[in-house]
Protein backbone atom coordinates (compact mmCIF):
# COMPACT_ATOMS: atom_id res chain seq x y z
CA UNK A 1 0.00 0.00 0.00
CA UNK A 2 1.43 3.70 -0.93
CA UNK A 3 1.43 6.12 2.13
CA UNK A 4 -1.70 7.98 2.48
CA UNK A 5 -1.26 11.31 2.54
CA UNK A 6 -2.96 14.14 5.53
CA UNK A 7 -5.81 16.17 4.12
CA UNK A 8 -4.68 18.05 1.27
CA UNK A 9 -6.35 20.14 -1.66
CA UNK A 10 -4.65 19.10 -5.15
CA UNK A 11 -6.63 20.29 -8.12
CA UNK A 12 -5.41 18.65 -11.48
CA UNK A 13 -6.06 19.95 -14.39
CA UNK A 14 -9.78 19.60 -15.48
CA UNK A 15 -11.16 17.85 -18.11
CA UNK A 16 -14.94 16.95 -19.02
CA UNK A 17 -16.52 13.92 -16.87
CA UNK A 18 -19.30 11.75 -17.04
CA UNK A 19 -21.45 10.52 -13.38
CA UNK A 20 -22.96 13.17 -11.97
CA UNK A 21 -24.33 13.05 -8.69
CA UNK A 22 -26.10 16.35 -7.49
CA UNK A 23 -26.61 19.42 -9.24
CA UNK A 24 -27.14 22.85 -8.23
CA UNK A 25 -29.65 23.87 -10.05
CA UNK A 26 -31.83 25.58 -6.96
CA UNK A 27 -30.06 27.90 -4.61
CA UNK A 28 -29.36 25.60 -1.79
CA UNK A 29 -28.49 27.36 1.88
CA UNK A 30 -26.56 25.77 5.44
CA UNK A 31 -29.53 27.47 7.23
CA UNK A 32 -32.66 25.53 5.74
CA UNK A 33 -35.62 25.41 8.24
CA UNK A 34 -37.53 21.31 8.21
CA UNK A 35 -40.66 20.95 9.01
CA UNK A 36 -41.87 18.86 12.01
CA UNK A 37 -43.09 16.40 9.05
CA UNK A 38 -39.35 16.50 7.15
CA UNK A 39 -37.56 16.30 10.78
CA UNK A 40 -40.19 13.43 11.25
CA UNK A 41 -39.04 11.41 7.98
CA UNK A 42 -35.56 11.46 8.33
CA UNK A 43 -36.71 10.26 12.35
CA UNK A 44 -38.28 7.08 10.74
CA UNK A 45 -35.48 6.66 7.78
CA UNK A 46 -32.97 6.48 10.40
CA UNK A 47 -34.66 4.30 13.16
CA UNK A 48 -35.08 1.81 10.16
CA UNK A 49 -31.79 1.88 9.22
CA UNK A 50 -30.28 2.08 12.60
CA UNK A 51 -31.79 -1.31 13.51
CA UNK A 52 -29.76 -3.37 11.07
CA UNK A 53 -26.50 -1.50 10.71
CA UNK A 54 -24.99 -2.40 14.33
CA UNK A 55 -25.04 -5.79 12.82
CA UNK A 56 -24.37 -5.11 8.83
CA UNK A 57 -22.29 -1.90 8.41
CA UNK A 58 -18.33 -1.53 8.20
CA UNK A 59 -17.25 0.18 11.64
CA UNK A 60 -16.15 2.85 9.30
CA UNK A 61 -20.15 3.57 9.31
CA UNK A 62 -20.96 3.12 12.56
CA UNK A 63 -18.08 5.23 14.37
CA UNK A 64 -18.61 7.48 11.47
CA UNK A 65 -22.32 8.39 12.19
CA UNK A 66 -21.24 9.03 16.07
CA UNK A 67 -18.01 11.45 15.17
CA UNK A 68 -19.95 13.10 12.49
CA UNK A 69 -23.11 14.06 15.73
CA UNK A 70 -26.00 12.57 13.60
CA UNK A 71 -29.52 12.38 15.57
CA UNK A 72 -32.08 10.13 15.54
CA UNK A 73 -34.47 12.75 15.53
CA UNK A 74 -33.42 15.71 13.92
CA UNK A 75 -32.23 16.45 9.98
CA UNK A 76 -28.55 17.44 10.74
CA UNK A 77 -27.50 20.96 10.27
CA UNK A 78 -24.74 20.76 7.84
CA UNK A 79 -22.51 23.28 9.84
CA UNK A 80 -22.79 21.29 12.94
CA UNK A 81 -21.88 18.14 11.01
CA UNK A 82 -18.82 20.30 9.13
CA UNK A 83 -17.27 21.25 12.35
CA UNK A 84 -16.85 17.84 13.47
CA UNK A 85 -15.44 16.64 10.31
CA UNK A 86 -12.98 19.72 9.64
CA UNK A 87 -11.03 18.87 12.92
CA UNK A 88 -10.77 15.33 11.62
CA UNK A 89 -10.51 15.07 7.61
CA UNK A 90 -10.86 18.51 6.57
CA UNK A 91 -14.24 17.26 4.43
CA UNK A 92 -16.91 19.68 4.38
CA UNK A 93 -20.53 18.92 2.90
CA UNK A 94 -21.06 21.50 0.75
CA UNK A 95 -25.27 22.10 0.47
CA UNK A 96 -26.78 22.14 -2.95
CA UNK A 97 -30.26 22.34 -5.06
CA UNK A 98 -30.26 18.67 -7.27
CA UNK A 99 -27.83 17.37 -9.73
CA UNK A 100 -24.29 18.44 -10.47
CA UNK A 101 -22.22 18.13 -13.57
CA UNK A 102 -20.20 16.07 -13.15
CA UNK A 103 -16.93 18.08 -13.62
CA UNK A 104 -18.03 20.65 -10.84
CA UNK A 105 -18.84 17.78 -9.14
CA UNK A 106 -15.37 15.82 -8.92
CA UNK A 107 -13.67 19.03 -8.81
CA UNK A 108 -15.49 18.87 -5.65
CA UNK A 109 -14.52 16.07 -4.27
CA UNK A 110 -10.77 16.99 -5.06
CA UNK A 111 -11.05 19.68 -2.70
CA UNK A 112 -12.81 17.48 0.09
CA UNK A 113 -16.54 19.48 -0.75
CA UNK A 114 -18.89 16.79 -0.66
CA UNK A 115 -22.02 18.26 -2.64
CA UNK A 116 -25.12 17.41 -0.64
CA UNK A 117 -28.58 17.62 -1.15
CA UNK A 118 -30.46 19.33 1.08
CA UNK A 119 -34.20 18.08 0.79
CA UNK A 120 -36.19 15.31 2.54
CA UNK A 121 -37.89 12.71 0.50
CA UNK A 122 -41.66 12.49 0.83
CA UNK A 123 -43.37 10.23 2.85
CA UNK A 124 -45.00 8.36 0.22
CA UNK A 125 -41.81 7.50 -1.42
CA UNK A 126 -40.03 6.29 1.86
CA UNK A 127 -38.10 3.35 0.53
CA UNK A 128 -37.04 4.42 -3.11
CA UNK A 129 -36.32 7.57 -4.47
CA UNK A 130 -34.79 7.78 -7.99
CA UNK A 131 -32.54 10.68 -6.68
CA UNK A 132 -30.27 11.60 -3.76
CA UNK A 133 -31.92 13.32 -1.27
CA UNK A 134 -30.79 14.46 2.16
CA UNK A 135 -30.81 11.31 3.68
CA UNK A 136 -28.69 9.34 0.65
CA UNK A 137 -26.29 12.04 0.54
CA UNK A 138 -26.00 12.85 4.70
CA UNK A 139 -26.28 9.82 6.43
CA UNK A 140 -25.52 7.33 3.49
CA UNK A 141 -22.08 9.16 2.49
CA UNK A 142 -21.01 11.50 5.09
CA UNK A 143 -20.01 9.18 7.98
CA UNK A 144 -17.24 8.03 6.35
CA UNK A 145 -16.29 11.04 5.27
CA UNK A 146 -14.78 11.07 9.37
CA UNK A 147 -12.71 7.74 8.60
CA UNK A 148 -8.72 9.13 7.40
CA UNK A 149 -8.32 6.43 4.87
CA UNK A 150 -11.64 6.26 3.24
CA UNK A 151 -11.69 10.62 3.30
CA UNK A 152 -8.14 10.11 1.67
CA UNK A 153 -9.76 8.01 -1.15
CA UNK A 154 -12.87 9.78 -2.08
CA UNK A 155 -10.37 13.18 -2.18
CA UNK A 156 -8.62 11.47 -4.89
CA UNK A 157 -11.94 10.02 -6.81
CA UNK A 158 -12.03 13.67 -7.35
CA UNK A 159 -8.79 13.64 -9.20
CA UNK A 160 -9.81 10.53 -11.41
CA UNK A 161 -12.45 12.49 -12.54
CA UNK A 162 -10.76 15.61 -13.38
CA UNK A 163 -8.23 13.28 -15.16
CA UNK A 164 -10.68 11.03 -17.21
CA UNK A 165 -10.66 12.47 -20.77
CA UNK A 166 -11.93 9.62 -23.43
CA UNK A 167 -15.47 8.04 -23.22
CA UNK A 168 -13.94 5.27 -21.64
CA UNK A 169 -11.88 6.60 -18.64
CA UNK A 170 -14.92 9.04 -18.06
CA UNK A 171 -16.92 5.08 -17.92
CA UNK A 172 -14.23 3.53 -15.95
CA UNK A 173 -13.84 6.36 -13.06
CA UNK A 174 -18.28 5.32 -12.68
CA UNK A 175 -17.50 1.95 -12.78
CA UNK A 176 -15.18 2.06 -9.54
CA UNK A 177 -17.02 5.08 -8.06
CA UNK A 178 -20.39 2.92 -7.74
CA UNK A 179 -19.31 0.09 -6.83
CA UNK A 180 -17.20 1.34 -3.92
CA UNK A 181 -18.44 4.80 -2.90
CA UNK A 182 -22.12 4.21 -3.60
CA UNK A 183 -22.44 0.70 -3.75
CA UNK A 184 -19.01 -0.83 -1.51
CA UNK A 185 -18.86 -3.93 0.79
CA UNK A 186 -15.94 -4.81 3.08
CA UNK A 187 -14.96 -7.33 4.89
CA UNK A 188 -15.07 -6.68 8.38
CA UNK A 189 -15.07 -8.85 11.44
CA UNK A 190 -15.74 -11.99 9.89
CA UNK A 191 -18.20 -11.02 7.57
CA UNK A 192 -19.56 -8.86 4.69
CA UNK A 193 -20.75 -5.54 5.99
CA UNK A 194 -21.84 -2.62 3.90
CA UNK A 195 -20.42 0.82 3.49
CA UNK A 196 -21.78 2.34 0.51
CA UNK A 197 -23.84 4.90 0.96
CA UNK A 198 -26.74 2.74 -1.49
CA UNK A 199 -26.79 0.34 0.99
CA UNK A 200 -25.92 2.28 4.28
CA UNK A 201 -28.83 4.60 3.48
CA UNK A 202 -31.62 2.05 1.97
CA UNK A 203 -32.95 -1.10 3.76
CA UNK A 204 -33.69 -2.90 0.44
CA UNK A 205 -30.34 -2.17 -1.03
CA UNK A 206 -28.57 -3.88 1.95
CA UNK A 207 -30.42 -6.65 1.98
CA UNK A 208 -30.23 -7.61 -1.22
CA UNK A 209 -26.53 -6.86 -1.21
CA UNK A 210 -26.12 -9.35 1.69
CA UNK A 211 -28.82 -11.64 0.29
CA UNK A 212 -28.97 -14.44 -2.05
CA UNK A 213 -29.73 -12.62 -5.01
CA UNK A 214 -26.36 -10.46 -5.15
CA UNK A 215 -23.48 -12.53 -6.27
CA UNK A 216 -20.30 -10.74 -3.68
CA UNK A 217 -17.19 -11.22 -5.74
CA UNK A 218 -13.61 -9.94 -4.09
CA UNK A 219 -13.07 -6.79 -4.62
CA UNK A 220 -10.23 -6.48 -7.70
CA UNK A 221 -9.72 -3.32 -9.63
CA UNK A 222 -9.75 -4.55 -13.01
CA UNK A 223 -12.71 -6.94 -12.18
CA UNK A 224 -14.37 -3.83 -11.24
CA UNK A 225 -13.18 -2.16 -14.53
CA UNK A 226 -14.99 -4.72 -16.91
CA UNK A 227 -18.19 -4.77 -14.74
CA UNK A 228 -21.63 -2.80 -16.23
CA UNK A 229 -23.97 -1.12 -13.28
CA UNK A 230 -27.73 -1.20 -13.28
CA UNK A 231 -28.97 2.22 -12.05
CA UNK A 232 -32.91 1.18 -12.27
CA UNK A 233 -32.70 -1.90 -9.93
CA UNK A 234 -31.46 -3.88 -7.58
CA UNK A 235 -28.00 -4.66 -7.60
CA UNK A 236 -26.63 -8.82 -9.05
CA UNK A 237 -23.33 -8.65 -8.78
CA UNK A 238 -21.44 -6.41 -5.96
CA UNK A 239 -17.44 -6.22 -4.94
CA UNK A 240 -16.18 -7.32 -1.29
CA UNK A 241 -12.74 -5.25 -0.83
CA UNK A 242 -10.97 -7.05 2.13
CA UNK A 243 -9.63 -3.09 3.83
CA UNK A 244 -9.94 0.47 2.89
CA UNK A 245 -6.56 0.20 2.23
CA UNK A 246 -7.20 -2.00 -0.66
CA UNK A 247 -9.40 0.61 -2.15
CA UNK A 248 -6.18 3.50 -1.89
CA UNK A 249 -4.49 1.20 -3.29
CA UNK A 250 -6.92 0.90 -6.14
CA UNK A 251 -7.52 4.48 -6.74
CA UNK A 252 -3.67 5.50 -6.57
CA UNK A 253 -3.52 2.39 -9.46
CA UNK A 254 -6.60 4.31 -11.45
CA UNK A 255 -4.43 8.05 -11.10
CA UNK A 256 -1.16 5.93 -11.97
CA UNK A 257 -3.09 5.14 -15.48
CA UNK A 258 -4.29 8.20 -16.55
CA UNK A 259 -1.68 9.74 -16.23
CA UNK A 260 -1.46 11.67 -13.31
CA UNK A 261 1.69 13.52 -12.80
FE1 LIG B 1 -24.54 8.72 -3.58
Amino acid sequence: MTAIPAPTDPRPAARPLAPSHADAAVPATYAYAYSAEEHDVWATLYGRRMATLAETASAAVLTGIERVGLRPDRVPDLREVNARLARRTGWSAVPVGGFLPARPFFASLAQRRFPTTTTVRPRAQLDYLPEPDVFHDVFGHVPLHADPVFAACLQRFGVLGLLAESEAQVEQVARLFWFTVEFGLVRERGATRVYGSGLVSSHAEAANALGPACERRPFALDAVLAQPYVIDRLQDVLFELSSFEQLWDAVRTMEARLGAP
